[in-house]
């Protein structure tokens, strides 16, 4: 009889510390084309997601203390498509029911994103996350076509990609994995001991970048060969 009243108080216990409020239910929506499509060749009307957009928010908003995965401000992550789908601030196809897309236009420093002292996004990135929006928010991938992989040059070429794609995470002030890649020293470092490859081929063993995406096929096609020659400083 004992034995009884023990197992039933336990399970008061257990169902009580159990009753918590629902978590808030965020549908991401439906009606995304997520398949992507790499044999297309770039299309110059077309904003891509990896290409153009995830450099913005990983140079932007993704940086530890903000919306990596590590701090997730207001359970927001935006360090690759996927996360950026399932804050469900983004509405396909409709700029003014995104909440993303009303916090990087909001003119009240106190409401907008990033926030002060960080600065406002330019009107050219914020053009071209409205129009990705307007085309569907979706997570499509490109070709290039014209691909130089004769002329390659750390300044003109390499510097400029670590730029859009990188230096969000591995600048002066976010060094992610103690990287600082906005110059010659740092890019040589990670050329010369194999992880620059290894990360951005997504190679086994090395953790893939940048964060949640993909370079473009010539981008990476370009570092291998930069690298291939000996990383020269040209
Ligand atoms: C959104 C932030 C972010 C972006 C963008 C990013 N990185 Fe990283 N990177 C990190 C973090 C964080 C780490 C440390 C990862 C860990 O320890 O889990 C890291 C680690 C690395 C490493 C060490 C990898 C290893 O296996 O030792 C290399 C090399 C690297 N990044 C290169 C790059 C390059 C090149 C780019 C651009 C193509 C890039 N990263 C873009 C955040 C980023």
């Amino acid at each position: 009889m004992h034995r009884f009243w023990i197992l039933g108080l336990l399970y008061m216990l257990v169902s009580l510390s159990c009753q918590h409020k629902p978590a808030e239910v965020i549908t991401p929506p439906q009606n995304i084309d997520t398949s992507g499509n790499p044999k297309q060749p770039c299309d110059s009307t077309v904003v891509y997601f990896g290409r153009d957009v995830l450099p913005i928010l990983n140079t932007n908003c993704a940086m530890s203390g903000c919306h990596d995965a590590g701090t997730a401000s207001d359970g927001i992550v935006l360090n690759s498509y996927n996360n950026v789908i399932n804050t469900g601030r983004i509405v396909p196809f409709d700029l003014n029911s995104s909440d993303l897309y009303e916090v990087i236009i909001e003119d009240k420093p106190d409401k907008r994103m990033p926030p002060p002292p960080k600065s406002a996004l330019n009107a050219t990135q914020i053009a071209l996350i409205a129009k990705w929006i307007n085309q569907g928010a979706k997570n499509l991938i490109c070709e290039e076509q014209n691909c130089d992989t004769i002329n390659i040059s750390y300044g003109n070429m390499i510097a400029k990609t670590m730029a859009t794609y990188c230096i969000g995470c591995h600048g002066a002030n976010y060094p992610g994995a103690g990287l600082n890649l906005t110059n010659y020293a740092g890019m040589s470092a990670i050329a010369a001991n194999g992880r620059l490859i290894g990360s951005i081929t997504h190679i086994a063993g090395y953790k893939a970048m940048p964060q949640g995406g993909k370079l473009p096929s010539c981008e990476i096609k370009q570092i291998q060969k930069w690298v291939a020659m000996g990383f020269p400083n040209n």
